[in-house]
C-alpha cells in the first residue's frame, strides 16, 4: 500500500519533498531518535545481563549520531526549532518509550522503534528527488545502513517474543497511529488512553548484574602492579570490564540531566562519553574470553558512593575527579603491553587512553557550563564532593580517589 508521503508526493508532481514537508519529517525523525536516549540510559542501569548492556550501549550512541546528523541537515535547511514543533501525539511516544514491562519487552519496542525509523528513511529516499533534495539523500543513505545494524544487533540479544513484549510493541505502535505514524501523515487513529501494564518505569539506584557477575574488592593498583604479567594482565582486563561502573554513572547523569536547561551538545557529548565507557567494559569482555576468562566480578563502590549527589557533581566527580586521577596510569600501561609485544592488548590500552583524554574535555565544559552565574567555582564543587564522599571513603590509602 502507497504511505501517505508518496500519495502527497504523486498528488502534487513534483517528484520530490518540498522543504515545509522535509523540515516536518526531519523533526519527527530527530525527536524519535533522541527520545530513545533516557530510556536506553534507563534500562542499561536495570538490565540484568552484562551482553544486554553492552547491546544498549551502543544502541544509545547510534541514536545519538543519528539525532545529531539529522539536526545539522535541519541548520542548513528553514528548520527551527525542532523540539518546539512536536505535536502531543508524538511526544507521548517519546516519553512512553522508557515504561515497558520487563527487559524483553524493552528492547521488542527498540526493534520496533528502528523498524518504523528504517521504513520511514527507505519510503523518504524513494520519493526524494536526488537533485533538489540531494542533502537528504545523502543523510538517509548514512543513517539506514546504521539503523539496519542496530537492528541486527539488537536481534542477537533479544529475539524472545515474550507475551508481554508482543503487547508491549502493540501499544507502541497504537500510539504512533494516533500520531500520524512516524511521518505524521498517515490516517490518525484515536487512542483511547488505555495502559496495557500497570507499572512504569523509574530510574534504579542500582546496578543490576545477573548471577555470573559478583561483587568484588577487585586488586588495588599497587598490588595489581606486582603481579607476574600473565596474572596482572587478568586483573587489568577485570578493571576494563569494572568500567560498567564509569558507563553507569554516566547513563544516570544522562537520565536525571534530561529534563534540565542543557543545550544538545552536551546530552551529545555525554552519550558519546556513555559509549566510550561501554566500549570500554566491552574491551575487558573481548580480552578477558580471548584469556580463556570469564567475566566474574564488579566493585560498584564508586558508582554507589556518588548516587546521593547532584548531577553536576556526579559529572564532575567522574571527570575531573576520577578520570583525572587515573590518567597517569595510561601511557606506560600502553608502553608495558608493547614492550610485552601483546599488541592486542595494548591496542585497547591505547584507545582507551585517547577516548579518556576527550573525558576530561567533556568534564571541563560542561561542569564549567552549568557553574555560569553560580557563585562556586569548580573547586568549591570538589569541596563538596570531598565532603560528600569523605565518610564512605574511610577504608582507602590517604591521598587515593579509587580502590583499585
Ligand atoms: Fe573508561
Ligand atoms: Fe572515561
Amino acid at each position: 500500500m502507497p504511505t501517505a508521503l508518496h500519495t502527497y508526493v504523486h498528488t502534487r508532481r513534483m517528484n520530490g519533498i518540498d522543504v515545509k514537508t522535509t523540515v516536518d519529517l526531519l523533526r519527527r525523525y530527530a525527536f524519535l531518535e533522541r527520545s530513545a536516549i533516557p530510556a536506553l540510559a534507563g534500562w542499561f542501569l536495570r538490565a540484568p545481563a552484562y551482553e544486554t548492556k553492552l547491546a544498549l550501549g551502543h544502541l544509545l550512541w547510534s541514536h545519538a549520531d543519528r539525532t545529531d546528523a539529522i539536526r545539522r541537515r535541519l541548520k542548513e535547511l528553514r528548520g527551527g526549532h525542532s523540539e518546539a514543533n512536536i505535536e502531543p501525539a508524538l511526544a507521548r511516544v517519546g516519553e512512553e518509550l522508557v515504561h515497558a514491562p520487563d527487559v524483553d519487552s524493552f528492547v521488542a519496542g527498540m526493534r520496533w522503534l528502528l523498524e518504523e525509523l528504517a521504513a520511514a528513511a527507505r519510503d523518504h529516499l524513494d520519493l526524494a528527488d536526488r537533485s533538489a533534495n540531494a542533502g537528504e539523500v545523502r543523510l538517509l543513505r548514512r543513517l539506514l545502513p546504521d539503523l539496519e545494524d542496530q537492528l541486527t544487533a539488537l536481534r542477537a540479544v533479544g529475539s524472545k517474543e515474550s507475551p508481554n513484549a508482543r503487547v508491549w510493541t502493540k501499544h507502541l505502535a497504537a500510539l504512533l497511529a494516533a500520531a500520524g505514524g512516524v511521518s505524521g501523515l498517515e490516517p490518525r487513529v484515536p487512542h483511547d488512553g488505555a495502559l496495557p501494564f500497570a507499572s512504569r518505569f523509574e530510574r534504579v539506584r542500582e546496578m543490576a548484574f545477573d548471577e555470573r557477575i559478583a561483587p568484588s574488592s577487585l586488586e588495588s593498583y599497587q598490588s595489581r602492579m606486582e603481579l607476574p604479567f600473565e596474572e596482572r594482565r587478568i586483573a587489568e582486563m577485570q578493571i576494563f570490564f569494572n568500567e560498567f561502573y564509569a558507563a553507569a554513572l554516566v547513563a544516570t547523569i544522562l537520565f536525571d540531566a534530561w529534563h534540565a536547561d542543557a543545550p544538545w551538545e552536551f546530552f551529545h557529548d555525554l552519550s558519546h562519553h556513555f559509549w566510550d565507557e561501554v566500549r570500554h567494559a566491552e574491551f575487558g569482555v573481548l580480552r578477558l574470553k580471548e584469556l580463556g576468562v570469564e567475566p566474574s566480578a564488579v566493585n560498584l563502590s564508586l558508582f554507589d558512593q556518588s548516587q546521593d549527589l547532584p548531577f553536576l557533581h556526579r559529572l564532575c566527580y567522574l571527570t575531573l575527579g576520577l578520570e583525572v586521577f587515573y590518567m597517569p596510569r595510561k601511557k606506560p600501561r600502553v608502553k608495558r603491553y608493547e614492550d610485552a609485544g601483546d599488541h592486542r592488548t595494548q591496542l585497547f590500552a591505547d584507545v582507551d587512553w585517547s577516548d579518556e583524554g576527550n573525558h576530561v574535555q567533556y568534564g571541563r565544559r560542561w561542569v564549567e557550563h552549568f557553574l555560569k552565574d553560580d557563585a562556586r567555582g569548580v573547586e568549591d564543587l570538589q569541596r563538596e564532593i570531598a565532603a560528600h564522599l569523605k565518610e564512605k571513603q574511610v577504608h582507602l590509602p590517604a591521598g587515593q580517589l579509587s580502590p583499585f
